[in-house]
């Protein structure tokens, strides 16, 4: 596919950089990742916008391999039971598209992993923000790929988890310490990618342009 002239000229930006070369990446070295770098990508986080300044997130990291396989599992089990047709508002399709990629795309046997959901990456962050904010979810969004690419940026890479959401459902959510006023959205998973993989093509026949 030909890349037209403005998109060569963003991709040599460092910005461009980091967006073109980020990719959903499910498979990690055992390298601990530096508190500090996790902070910095956190902070980058906090600069998204966000409607009206309301700055509506809270991250919740899992650095500990055992606690993160912990909710992995839980997650997955529940996950698998059906807990799907539970009605929890907006995460069917999430779960429907994560199901489909783990067991259709990837092929991978759920039970027979250690750590399902996170993909053994060193670094969960569960992002969280407040129930009263109907904007939350879009600010979600952009923190997330503030999160991602600021990851990117400093060599790390990432993955989101939509699964991640399905942690309130878990016997150890309560672990995590999340006050009834925040709603669950994503988990994104840190780490030092053990893969490349190939950038998914993008279809390019969504834009109209309006004089
Ligand atoms: C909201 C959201 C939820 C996602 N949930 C999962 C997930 O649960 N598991 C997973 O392996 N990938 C998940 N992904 C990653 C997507 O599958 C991935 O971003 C997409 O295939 C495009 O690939 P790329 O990120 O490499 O460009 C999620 C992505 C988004 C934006």
């Amino acid at each position: 596919m030909e890349t037209s002239i403005a998109a060569r000229t963003v991709r040599t930006t460092e910005t461009g950089k980091a967006i073109y070369e980020r990719r959903a990446v499910r498979k990690y070295k055992n390298t601990p990742v530096d508190r500090k770098l996790i902070e910095q990508v956190l902070d980058a986080g906090r600069m998204a916008p966000s409607a009206m300044n309301k700055q509506p997130w809270h991250f919740y990291v899992l650095t500990g391999k055992d606690t993160i396989q912990a909710f992995s599992r839980e997650i997955a089990a529940i996950a698998m039971k059906g807990a799907l047709s539970s009605g929890i508002s907006g995460i069917k399709q999430v779960i429907k598209a994560a199901a489909g990629l783990l067991h259709f795309v990837h092929g991978i046997n759920l039970h027979a992993l250690k750590d399902p959901v996170f993909y053994e990456a060193p670094v969960v962050i569960f992002l969280t923000a407040s129930r009263d904010n109907e904007w939350a979810p879009l600010d979600i969004g952009m923190c997330a790929q503030n999160i991602m690419l600021a990851a990117r940026s400093v060599g790390l890479d990432s993955c989101p988890v939509g699964f991640g959401k399905f942690v309130v459902k878990t016997k150890i959510y309560s672990r995590l310490h999340v006050p009834d006023s925040e709603e669950v959205h994503l988990a994104i998973i840190l780490g030092y990618g053990d893969e490349s993989p190939k950038a998914h093509e993008r279809a390019r026949d969504n834009v109209l342009f309006i004089d």
